[in-house]
């Protein structure tokens, strides 16, 4: 599909996703039919009391997890249901997902992370960046205040530092949607706010969608869009 074509798209469209969990004898239906759609440049909060599938519906949309039924298509494209590996790829190079606990990988170094999605994407166990990839990725580590932490391991940083080397990671690949899970929900209030500013702002310099869960109202608020699951389906409050 060309550029003039995926433009026609939204960039994120979901159609009436079931998930269910098997507990013991008994089933567990999260998600009865969820849809939605995003557009380019769109910043969306994702709320909901606590259980009620926020994650369950942000792993089904970053490719961790299968529906039971219903669609995903990324840009027009449909993406769900593919093999890990394929899931994987397409996350590493069209979806930035930054968790509540940041992910790192605490071998790596704060360069290494961030370079990390381009590895899986080009499908490599070994892999050495290219040049152009290092200068983006040293780029997006300076964009978030990191430019001294480079060499740095996950456990030599701040919990506010980590989720900031996460936010680039997320960027590595100029996905055009990004997905955050309670991405402050670690964090004291101060350094939360200035975490979620950052991943806002670098998002729509870059146009990406975003949808976000929180339960902070004032967070919510400053989305241009709230959506919330309640039952298992999506209401707009
Ligand atoms: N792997 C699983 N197996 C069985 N049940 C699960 C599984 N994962 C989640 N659940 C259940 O599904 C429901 C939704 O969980 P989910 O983590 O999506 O909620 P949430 O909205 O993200 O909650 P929170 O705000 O606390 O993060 C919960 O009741 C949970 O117990
Ligand atoms: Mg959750």
């Amino acid at each position: 599909m060309n550029d003039s074509t995926s433009a026609l798209h939204p960039v994120l469209l979901a159609k009436d996703l079931r998930k269910s969990y098997r507990v013991g004898s008994s089933r567990l239906e999260v998600l009865r039919g969820v849809s939605l759609a995003l557009h380019s440049g769109q910043v969306a909060a994702l709320m909901g009391s606590s259980g009620s599938g926020k994650s369950t519906l942000l792993q089904l949309l970053g490719l961790m997890d299968h529906s039971d039924s219903g669609s995903i298509l990324l840009r027009g494209r449909r993406i769900d249901h593919r093999s890990a590996g394929a899931s994987a790829r397409i996350r590493a190079s069209e979806i930035g997902f930054v968790f509540q606990q940041f992910q790192l990988i605490h071998e790596l170094s704060a360069l290494e992370n961030v370079l990390l999605p381009r590895r899986i994407a080009r499908g490599l166990s070994w892999f050495s960046a290219r040049g152009e990839e290092k200068r983006k990725a040293k780029q997006l580590l300076i964009d978030v205040g990191l430019g001294a932490r480079l060499r740095h391991r996950p456990n030599q940083l701040s919990g506010g530092e980590q989720q900031r080397v996460a936010i680039a990671r997320a960027l590595i690949s100029s996905p055009p949607l990004l997905l955050a899970d309670e991405p402050t929900g670690n964090l004291d209030r101060q350094t939360g706010s200035e975490v979620l500013q950052l991943l806002l702002k670098m998002a729509r310099e870059r146009g990406a969608a975003i949808l976000l869960a929180t339960h902070d109202p004032a967070i919510a608020a400053s989305c241009e869009q709230q959506f919330q699951l309640e039952d298992g389906a999506l209401v707009t409050p």
